[in-house]
């Protein structure tokens, strides 16, 4: 029998090696020279680097950008001084860009100095929260506009009524005045209409989304004035998902016709279809979603109409209505899916997330 003194010292040795492993936080040591002498599985994680690839490298090796500045960290060998920072990018390599929280430390080790920093990755928690923000503010937007169009749709069914009584009062020719205002209500109608979106139910079946896909492709390949080179790149495996037909094809139909209109003649435009695991919809965390993706390598979305793509009658075209999208982000949600986009030029991409659902939650 061991003794409890020497009992819990065990324990608490058990305990001291196990844990940074479990962390998620990284954590990394330095010594004075300030080259890595420790890193745990989360920092591995992290940088995509093997704790080998990292032990005895100089931490600035590990990054294309200086994001901790030398200096500071001397200083805080010499002063024990220590620091933190709550938005801390680094460049990995080209073009990958992680965003973490730090604190940095000192530490004695063997009687030395040295150095613990702690990093937490925060891009992610960032990105979910920018979104719920959007989802919101389309939400209110919404609301707005429904708002008004009722109260635009209500007096004009009475002014259309109204000019029907008034024309059996007129002659042949005044009528044609009486018509002119029936024509015109009829029309801001029919606009009223179009903004208060999608208003039934949708028919939910378990479908193949391929079928909805190449129903897309068969009409728009059908025009194809602008001889554009249509690509399908399906994920066949891609177990069936719960969907209204229509809706979704309007709803994708949109998106396509969008990319139609901006792209050059002979431009690309690319169906892609993917299953996603551990996605992120509307703040939920959802195990198994199929994703479609439609691509165009045209001039991307106008700097300005980004924020408020979603939006309804946010249009960055002459004669446009702005409404499609906000049509087709109304179908995805009532899909309980999620729409997304994300365009530079030369590369527009829309991800519609579709949840599928297990069999054994359902
Ligand atoms: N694939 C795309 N590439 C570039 N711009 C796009 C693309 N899709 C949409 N847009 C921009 O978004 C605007 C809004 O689209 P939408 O809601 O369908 O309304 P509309 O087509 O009536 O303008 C378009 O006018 C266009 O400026
Ligand atoms: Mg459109």
């Amino acid at each position: 029998m061991l003794s409890t003194k020497t009992n819990v010292k065990k324990i608490k040795l058990d305990y001291q090696q196990k844990i940074p492993n479990q962390l998620v936080t990284a954590i990394i040591v330095l010594d004075k020279n300030l080259t890595i002498q420790y890193a745990n599985p989360a920092t591995e994680a992290l940088l995509v680097k093997s704790f080998n690839k990292l032990y005895g490298k100089p931490l600035k090796n590990l990054f294309l950008n200086e994001p901790i500045k030398q200096e500071r960290l001397t200083q805080l060998l010499i002063s024990g001084q220590e620091f933190s920072d709550s938005d801390v990018t680094l460049e990995l390599y080209i073009n990958h860009l992680i965003t973490v929280e730090l604190m940095a430390s000192s530490v004695e080790f063997d009687a030395m100095p040295h150095i613990l920093l702690e990093l937490k990755q925060i891009d992610q928690q960032k990105n979910i929260s920018a979104e719920a923000f959007q989802h919101q503010q389309w939400e209110s937007a919404r609301e707005l506009i429904r708002g008004l169009a009722h109260e635009i749709k209500n007096p004009l069914g009475g002014l259309r009524g109204a000019a029907q009584l008034l024309s059996k009062e007129l002659s042949q020719e005044q009528q044609e005045y009486t018509m002119m205002i029936i024509e015109q209500a009829d029309r801001l109608t029919n606009l009223v209409d179009r903004l208060l979106g999608p208003n039934q139910l949708p028919k939910m079946t378990k479908l193949n989304i391929h079928s909805v896909l190449e129903k897309i492709y068969q009409v728009v390949r059908f025009g194809n004035e602008k001889n554009i080179n249509f690509i399908r790149d399906y994920d066949p495996s891609i177990p069936d998902v719960v969907f209204d037909d229509d809706k979704l094809q309007q709803a994708l139909l949109n998106i396509v016709n969008n990319a139609i209109q901006v792209i050059e003649t002979g431009g690309q435009i690319t169906l892609k279809t993917r299953a996603a695991t551990n996605q992120t919809i509307n703040g939920k965390r959802i195990k198994l979603c199929a994703k479609i993706c439609i691509i165009d390598n045209g001039p991307g979305i106008p700097e300005n109409l980004k924020d408020t793509l979603f939006y309804p009658m946010v249009s960055g075209r002459a004669n446009g209505t702005g409404l499609g999208l906000s049509i087709s982000q109304t179908l995805i949600h009532q899909h309980n899916g999620k729409l997304s986009c994300s365009s530079e030029p030369g590369h527009t991409e829309f991800e519609i997330l579709l949840p599928i659902i297990d069999k054994a939650t359902k």
